[in-house]
């Protein structure tokens, strides 16, 4: 059991963001597969194509708890009632000269709770874990113009750029990804050293 943050409310019921540790990963991975499926085929633009089979679903995040296991991946989830509604992962970056800098991979929130601070709590939390992880600097990429967009600038990311026609929309359309990054405090207190 991993730590918990300040709960809220969605659609009035309660809802709790937490970190999962690795054996909880394992578990969640049948409800993490549901909510790709579901945010996929409604047309999010999060590395796969629709319609995304429940299979290929698994065999990804079975990927992920395995990162998880070894410390290589942190993930958060929403839970309401504790059913799996939201997540966010980050990914450690390995490599020996970025060892302070983690990347956003993924943010998906259940279509049923979207628009009630939902997004918003995770990537707050996402933030927190970096920290707590000595990652002081984060990066993220996202469809221009998508949802998730409006929320990274609204919560002080900087745009690092556009590149046109990065990834494919689940129509098989080429189209924009913007590139952001934000420094964490713990950025600022080591660049005062
Ligand atoms: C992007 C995504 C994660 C946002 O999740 P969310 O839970 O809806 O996010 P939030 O509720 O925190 O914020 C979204 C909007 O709801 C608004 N909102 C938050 N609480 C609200 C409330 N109580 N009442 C009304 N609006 C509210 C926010 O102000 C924000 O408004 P805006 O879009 O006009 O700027 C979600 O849309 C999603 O899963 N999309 C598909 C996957 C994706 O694109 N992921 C990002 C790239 S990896």
């Amino acid at each position: 059991m991993a730590c918990q943050f300040a709960a809220g409310y969605a659609s009035s019921r309660m809802i709790a963001i937490r970190t999962l540790d690795a054996a909880e990963s394992w578990a969640a991975i049948p409800a993490l597969a549901d909510l790709l499926v579901e945010a996929v085929d409604a047309g999010a633009s999060v590395s796969f194509m629709a319609p995304l089979d429940f299979g290929e679903a698994v065999g990804f995040w079975t990927e992920i708890a395995g990162s998880v296991d070894i410390g290589r991946r942190i993930l958060i989830v929403a839970e309401q009632d504790k059913r799996l509604v939201g997540m966010v992962y980050l990914d450690l970056i390995p490599v020996p000269n970025q060892s302070h800098r983690a990347e956003i991979a993924m943010l998906i929130v259940a279509l049923e709770v979207r628009r009630h601070g939902v997004g918003k709590r995770l990537m707050v939390a996402a933030e927190a874990a970096a920290v707590a992880a000595g990652r002081s600097l984060l990066t993220l990429d996202t469809r221009a113009g998508d949802k998730g967009e409006r929320l990274y600038r609204a919560m002080g990311w900087t745009e690092i750029g556009r590149v046109p026609r990065y990834a494919r929309a689940s129509n098989g359309k080429l189209e924009d990804t913007v590139f952001f990054y934000k420094e964490l405090a713990v950025a600022k207190e080591m660049a005062a050293e």
